[in-house]
């Protein structure tokens, strides 16, 4: 049973509209008949045990789960900004730009600073050094990194600390100015004070793009998140503004995952 307690009159209109959405890595299931509109210019968290298909639930989002071999929809259907971005005349290339991704395990190129950023830039033929100038400052403002690294853009980004290198991969990903973040599970591999600093950055950045993060951290979807999602076993269990969802959960199952009485 999904359990939607957003107050529909009073909702900004969805960024992503999942519905009906099941998906299966070759004949095993891995999402099943999800529905779900996800907010736009909100933090939602998608929470859930290990296997619950909150990677998946993301990579549906930006299509990279078409990389995986056997791995299809069997059902359903995502719009993003009204677009149906299954259709078959979809450029790939513009839905990820439009749609960033930023993973667990900070990821950057092994180049410097600055080709980091604008390397989606540079992909998609921007070629005039003023505008990568600015498009990096930007990203590198945005990310709040900025500070930390213009003296230094020409270096490796491999120099940089973990959580410098993860805002470096935050920034990689707004460059190309995109409507919507998913961001899967960013903070696992980082400190806390590395994690605080991006989640006080996930706050800024909602002004400009969309999030969706996946993380095992319920103390972060409470801090981060205006809605969050919890998934089991594939399913939507039940979707609710974050308050709402970890202080008076509607489902069973959600008390229990956030009690910690999960088993
Ligand atoms: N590349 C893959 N090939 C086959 N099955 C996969 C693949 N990726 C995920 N699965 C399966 O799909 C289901 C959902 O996995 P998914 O990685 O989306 O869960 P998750 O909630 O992100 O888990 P975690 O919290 O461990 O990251 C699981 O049963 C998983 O084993
Ligand atoms: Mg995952």
């Amino acid at each position: 049973m999904v359990t939607d307690l957003t107050n529909q009159a009073a909702a900004p209109p969805a960024a992503i509209q999942i519905a009906n959405l099941s998906f299966a890595y070759h004949a095993k299931p891995a999402l099943r008949d999800i529905t779900l509109d996800l907010p736009t210019h909100q933090i939602t968290a998608l929470i859930g045990t290990s296997g619950s298909g909150k990677s998946t639930l993301l990579r549906c989002c930006n299509r990279i789960n078409e990389r995986i071999a056997g791995a299809h929809i069997t059902a359903g259907s995502i719009h993003i900004h009204g677009i149906d971005i299954n259709r078959p005349d979809i450029d790939l290339q513009e839905l990820r730009r439009r749609v960033g991704m930023v993973f667990q395990k900070y990821n950057p190129f092994p180049k410097s600073i600055f080709e980091n950023v604008v390397f989606s830039l540079r992909l998609s033929g921007v070629r005039k050094r003023s505008e990568l100038d600015e498009a990096a400052e930007r990203a590198l403002h945005a990310a709040a990194l900025w500070g930390e690294v213009k003296d230094r853009l020409d270096t490796s980004a491999l120099g940089l600390s973990g959580g410098q290198q993860q805002r470096l991969c935050i920034a990689r990903a707004i460059a190309s100015q995109p409507d919507i973040l998913l961001m899967d599970e960013p903070c696992a591999a980082l400190d806390p004070i590395a994690t605080l600093k991006i989640e006080e950055l996930l706050h800024q950045l909602k002004q400009q793009f969309t999030i969706i993060i996946a993380t095992h951290n319920m103390a972060q979807a409470t801090r981060c998140a205006d809605h969050t999602a919890f998934l089991y076993l594939g399913k939507l269990i039940e979707f609710a503004p974050t308050i709402q969802l970890f202080n008076t959960p509607h489902h069973p199952q959600t008390l229990a995952y956030v009690t910690g009485s999960f088993g």
